[in-house]
């Protein structure tokens, strides 16, 4: 049996338990602990029915390289990686939105190397993009990529590179990160963000993007 059912089932009992005293008591202290008895274990057998959400961590993405053989295999699964540990979509968007508070990466593939992207992920403060949807002088966007490289986020080799192969797959440019450029086995994990880095990136997960 399980737990919901088993406390339910004390629930039902304390019920039983209120409706027998105010059967068959007739003094009045005893049918008013009898009619609580009711009125509560009704009160909690309603409220173990409504069903319950576990708000678990995004799972881990494994990373299997057997089951990597081409271009593509890499490219699906840096989508998981952008959409659930790497946290991009956290930040930012594919295509125009409204909440967008960091660059839009539609088609950024075709217009980023890959060299590129992966300076910009593991090393994110040598050249800001500024945000240019404003009519007067370009602006800082108020958030701040992260080291993806580095906790929390800290992405292995492997999976940075996947991410780029599904960069360049959703603009619709050919993938030059090739399966054999995959580490086998041991990835190095890893290394420790600076306090101050974390710092950063915690408020704005915080607020939410609206
Ligand atoms: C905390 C918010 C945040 C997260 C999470 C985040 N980014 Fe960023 N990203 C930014 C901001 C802000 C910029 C613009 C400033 C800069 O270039 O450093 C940016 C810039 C970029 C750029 C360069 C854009 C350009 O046009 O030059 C790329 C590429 C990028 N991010 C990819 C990613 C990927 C891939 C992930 C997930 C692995 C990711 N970002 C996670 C905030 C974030």
């Amino acid at each position: 049996m399980s737990e919901v059912a088993f406390l339910q089932l004390i629930g039902l009992s304390v019920v039983g338990l209120g409706i027998a005293v105010l059967l068959f008591i007739k003094a009045r202290f005893a049918r008013v602990v009898g009619f609580v008895a009711i009125v509560l274990g009704l009160f909690s057998i309603t409220a173990l029915s409504v069903p319950q959400m576990a708000s678990l961590p995004p799972v881990e993405e494994k990373f299997d390289v057997a089951n990597i053989k081409t271009a593509s295999d890499m490219a699906a699964i840096g989508q998981k990686i952008f959409f659930s540990k790497g946290q991009c979509a956290l930040c930012h968007s594919i295509g125009p939105s409204e909440s967008a508070r960091c660059p839009d990466l539609k088609g950024i593939g075709a217009k980023l190397t890959r060299e590129f992207m992966y300076e910009s992920l593991t090393q994110p403060q040598a050249y800001i993009y500024l945000d240019f949807r404003h009519e007067s002088q370009p602006k800082e966007y108020p958030a701040r990529m992260p080291y993806i490289n580095k906790n929390p986020i800290g992405l292995s080799k492997n999976e940075i590179l996947s991410v780029i192969a599904f960069l360049q797959q959703m603009s619709g440019e050919p993938i030059t990160v090739s399966p054999s450029e995959i580490t086998q086995a041991s990835d190095t994990p890893p290394a420790q963000a600076k306090p101050a880095q974390t710092a950063a990136v915690v408020p704005i997960h915080a607020s939410g993007l609206n």
